[in-house]
């Protein structure tokens, strides 16, 4: 890993660290993206190896997959995270968790994996199409993948503000949905379910945007800062009232 990518993964963690108590308020999207993904596997055949869950944080993605799957509710996924902070908030974190970077890719005792599962994660990481053929790759025969990413269509807004005000739009670097579904592909899994998902917090604008990201722990950018100028530039383009929009990738694939 570069320097410059340590950095940003350590701003990242530090991120998060810094609001985890706070993150499960503010983190209504993803609990209902969690609940939403287990409902999909509640009927998933899960076979012998091991089982974590990607960026577990406080847990959101694991407690809705062991509410719902009986198997899972016996032995919970592995809780793996860079951010001990989070860890520390998560219930299932003391069944099993690991401090970890997935910058450098999965341990090695994840190598035939029955379940990968990971939620709001992939896409801070440095090269989230190439981690995601590596996450596929490392799946028993039989294993199962269940991935919730946000993707490159989300904060439209944002980006139209930045073109206008002509400053550089901080915005986190998403991963485009086909191209994810792509190295699900290639990587050889058979997809179940691909579902993209719009959803839109109304009202918000410009600084309840930057505000509610921030409050999640998630607004680590890989862009220099804008100056207070530029800032207030952006603001003043960004359409007033406008929805905040992610736009989400729900993928279910199985290995052959
Ligand atoms: C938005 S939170 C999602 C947490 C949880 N999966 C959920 O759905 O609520 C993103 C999570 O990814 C973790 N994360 C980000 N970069 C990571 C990395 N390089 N290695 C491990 N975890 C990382 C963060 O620490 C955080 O817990």
């Amino acid at each position: 890993m570069s320097a410059s990518a340590a950095g940003f993964s350590q701003r990242v963690r530090a991120g998060f660290g810094r609001r985890a108590t706070l993150y499960e308020h503010h983190a209504r999207l993803q609990q209902a993206t969690a609940w939403r993904l287990g409902h999909l596997c509640r009927q998933l055949p899960l076979g012998e190896g091991p089982r974590a869950d990607l960026g577990a944080g406080s847990g959101l993605l694991s407690r809705a997959l062991v509410q719902q799957h009986a198997a899972l509710s016996r032995q919970p996924p592995l809780q793996l995270d860079q951010c001990p902070e989070l860890l520390a908030l998560n219930p299932l974190a003391a069944a099993g968790s690991r401090l970890w970077d997935l910058n450098h890719g999965l341990p090695a005792d994840l190598e035939g994996a029955a379940l990968l599962g990971s939620s709001f994660a992939l896409q801070w990481l440095d090269d989230p199409i190439g981690q995601l053929g590596h996450w596929c790759r490392r799946l028993r025969s039989g294993g199962w993948l269940v991935l919730a990413v946000p993707t490159a269509g989300s904060f439209p807004h944002w980006r139209q503000a930045a073109r206008a005000a002509q400053v550089p739009c901080t915005a986190l670097c998403l991963p485009a949905a086909p191209a994810l579904q792509a190295a699900a592909g290639d990587a050889g899994l058979e997809l179940h379910h691909s579902q993209q998902l719009r959803f839109s917090r109304p009202d918000q604008g410009g600084l309840a945007t930057l505000h509610h990201l921030r409050q999640l722990g998630a607004s680590a950018s890989r862009t220099s800062p804008l100056t207070a100028g530029q800032l207030r530039r952006l603001l003043r383009h960004w359409p007033a009232g406008s929805p905040l929009t992610w736009e989400v990738l729900l993928l279910v694939g199985r290995a052959p």
